[in-house]
């Protein structure tokens, strides 16, 4: 039987550890779609250890089930939560979190098996340096929602580098990563001011301006390529001249850069925060069109409308 794809939305593995779905459930090998749970399964850690150890960091779900999910998961929030105290957890999560961003763009089919390897690979370099896994745990600890993210900025530079740059996997691994980090430096400021509603005065907007510098001083000893270190210390720049730290401005900025930074700041705005309402993808879109592009790039606003219009027609009303 053929299963078609375009039925399916991605649910992350860690979304069902340890319980009981009902409704079916497929895996993505490599671009094939195959049957894997079918109706009542009871998830045991062995089993969600051995799949995220496969690379396996979604599941798919059909469409029609997607009330039945919803119900699901909304009767997990009271599940007793396990405490951020495990590093290869956190990890896993993070990629899911990336897997499930990307899942959620629909590239094209022809780069299943690079986003497979690169996946792979990402997650390897992650538990490989034990500092790496430690920080991010740190992280989750401190600002949980700096970490996820992180790894949604990954998915959305990842899909983004793809469209506008190519399948050229050593440069997205590095566009993964660098986003993976690049706010690794909020570590070194207060929770109270990361998750400040109002607004911030001076001297809280020099902590948060250190950030950048901060995250590059904390991974002093793992070796990062130039492109990585780039990403994190340069991430805030924009094309007016008007970001931080160095103030670059227009072709100082790389294609690379101005990709991340929009991920950024589109995944900062489609995301619910103690101070604002999340905007949805039209929203966001129609918000940095009618507001941000003087310093973000216009070609990498139509790349991603691109993209979402794949995702389903979402936002075909938008997309003349
Ligand atoms: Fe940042
Ligand atoms: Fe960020």
């Amino acid at each position: 039987m053929t299963i078609d794809r375009a039925n399916l939305q991605a649910l992350k593995l860690s979304e069902i550890r340890n319980s009981m779905t009902e409704f079916d459930l497929y895996l993505d090998l490599g671009g094939e779609i195959v049957p894997y749970a079918n109706g009542p399964h009871c998830w045991s850690p062995d089993e969600t250890e051995q799949l995220l150890q496969n690379g396996q960091f979604v599941l798919l779900y059909n469409r029609a089930d997607a009330d039945r999910v919803r119900h699901y998961l909304a009767s997990r929030v009271d599940a007793p939560e396990k405490p951020h105290t495990d590093a290869s957890h956190i990890l896993a999560d993070g990629i899911s979190e990336f897997v499930k961003t990307l899942y959620a763009v629909r590239f094209p089919q022809e780069h299943y098996g690079l986003v497979k390897s690169l996946t792979l690979a990402l997650d390897k370099f992650l538990q490989a340096y034990p500092q790496l896994s430690d920080l991010c745990l740190r992280l989750v600890q401190h600002d949980p929602y700096t970490f996820y993210h992180s790894a949604r900025v990954a998915g959305y530079s990842v899909a983004l580098g793809l469209a506008l740059r190519g399948a050229d996997e050593a440069r997205l691994w590095d566009m993964a990563m660098g986003s993976f980090l690049h706010d690794l430096g909020n570590l070194s400021v207060p929770r109270e001011i990361l998750n400040h509603a109002g607004s911030l005065n001076d001297a809280e907007w020099d902590q948060i301006r250190q950030h950048p510098e901060e995250g590059l001083k904390l991974l002093e000893d793992v070796p990062l390529t130039r492109m990585v270190r780039d990403i994190i210390f340069y991430h805030h720049e924009r094309l007016d001249g008007g970001g931080y730290p160095r103030r670059l401005r227009g072709s100082l900025i790389s294609p690379e850069l101005r990709i991340v930074s929009f991920a950024d700041v589109y995944t900062a705005l489609t995301v619910p925060r103690s101070y604002q309402k999340a905007r949805t993808s039209v929203e966001a879109i129609q918000f940095i069109e009618d507001h941000l592009l003087k310093f973000l790039d216009p070609k990498i606003l139509h790349a991603m409308r691109r993209l979402l219009t794949v995702e389903g027609g979402q936002l075909s009303q938008i997309a003349g």
